[in-house]
């Protein structure tokens, strides 16, 4: 499943997006590929899936991580799923079972994690697809059936590269020539498939020409920030400094930080948001030291049938995350450990939500709901 595994020098970093997340076909059929994020940036190892088993292991391990990147990387496992059926049943399987075997997908891949709702919006659209073609007479085949989601997938692939330009145009107006900005987490091109959310009015920013310093929280106790933001924003040549996550406060105080930018798992309609562990903490010190705390996502990422972020899940994550660092034990044995993956951030503390839709403001409930209708008209 691995293929070479480069080991980064720093002499070979080229200043380029990375890609996180792809469909190929060769001569053994269809496959998903992600660069494994759980490696980087140490190895940068592909990763080709060919079974949607695969493709479920590696969203709950964190090879590819994101909320848009695990939703366009569920889409894809579901026409791999098609395809696969395809190509082991030819078109023996009657339809039928092929759309229960789709269903049984879903519900395989809607049980990785359960707080990034890009993952159910994106599913749903799958099954929204499949749903239709078994009402259309022009498709009256498996592999028709297969190629139609394939399309679809790459169609979800396309709208979030073409919502992250958006958000970064709409987002960079808020970012000054000469700004230091903070960032939690990793909500970059590797958390989607195009430039990033919570990163891409900074990469905007940069290319309208403004100079710009991010600080980095390293974000345990997975290390999106340090071993994903810094490796990515380095690749991208946007000057950085990391730090620990204790460190947010000091640098706001001391270090002339100008705003944050950070993206989201879940929104809910009041505009609370679920993010990253540790969040919510640097939304906090951002309302007392009077810095603007921007959250950047595409609609997707908007849930408006939950009224506010009490009723977002919250990911309990392994212990073995907390106690120890790249498989070594750093803590004492029978310790108690808490390990949930997000937290939710009151809608209060937030300047703006950044979306592919438009900037929306307090008071959220309204302007989500007014971007909702606009959208949908
Ligand atoms: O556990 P992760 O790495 O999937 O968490 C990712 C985040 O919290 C990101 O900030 C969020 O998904 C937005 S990514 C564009």
């Amino acid at each position: 499943m691995k293929e070479a595994c480069v080991l980064i020098m720093k002499s070979q970093i080229q200043r380029q997006q990375v890609r996180t997340v792809w469909w190929e076909e060769d001569e053994q059929g269809a496959a998903v590929c992600l660069v494994d994020q759980s490696c980087l940036p140490l190895q940068v190892n592909v990763l080709r899936l060919r079974h949607e088993h695969e493709v479920a292991e590696a969203i709950v391990s964190l090879k590819v991580r994101g909320a848009p990147a695990i939703g366009v990387t569920a889409a894809l496992g579901m026409a791999l799923a098609a395809q696969r059926l395809w190509r082991e049943q030819g078109e023996r399987m009657p339809l039928h079972e092929v759309y229960a075997a789709l269903g049984k997908t879903q519900r395989l891949l809607g049980a990785t994690r359960p707080t990034a709702v890009n993952l159910f919006w994106a599913l749903e659209r799958m099954q929204d697809c499949a749903r239709r073609a078994s009402d259309e007479p022009q498709v009256e085949t498996l592999r028709q059936l297969a190629q139609l989601l394939q399309q679809e997938a790459l169609q979800i692939a396309d709208e979030d590269a073409a919502s992250c330009k958006r958000m970064g145009e709409l987002g960079a107006q808020f970012i000054q020539d000469g700004d230091t900005l903070l960032t939690h987490c990793n909500a970059g091109a590797l958390a989607t498939s195009g430039m990033g959310s919570g990163l891409a009015p900074i990469y905007i920013a940069q290319q309208q020409g403004k100079h710009v310093h991010v600080f980095v929280d390293e974000t345990r106790p997975v290390l999106q920030g340090a071993r994903l933001t810094a490796w990515e924003l380095q690749q991208a040549g946007v000057p950085l400094t990391l730090i620990t996550d204790n460190m947010a406060g000091h640098f706001m105080r001391h270090g002339g930080i100008k705003a944050v930018f950070v993206g989201a798992d879940r929104i809910a309609a009041n505009g609370d948001v679920a993010n990253k562990i540790g969040t919510y903490s640097v939304a906090v010190l951002a309302h007392a030291h009077h810095i603007p705390f921007y959250v950047v996502a595409p609609f997707s990422t908007v849930d408006l049938t939950l009224a506010s972020g009490e009723l977002i899940p919250i990911e309990q994550r392994n212990a073995e995350e907390v106690t120890s660092i790249r498989g070594e034990r750093v803590v004492p044995w029978d310790v108690t450990v808490a390990n949930p993956a997000f937290d939710v951030t009151p809608h209060e503390y937030i300047t703006a939500l950044i979306t592919d839709c438009g900037v929306a403001r307090a008071p959220f409930t309204t302007s989500l709901r007014e971007m909702m209708s606009s959208k949908s008209e």
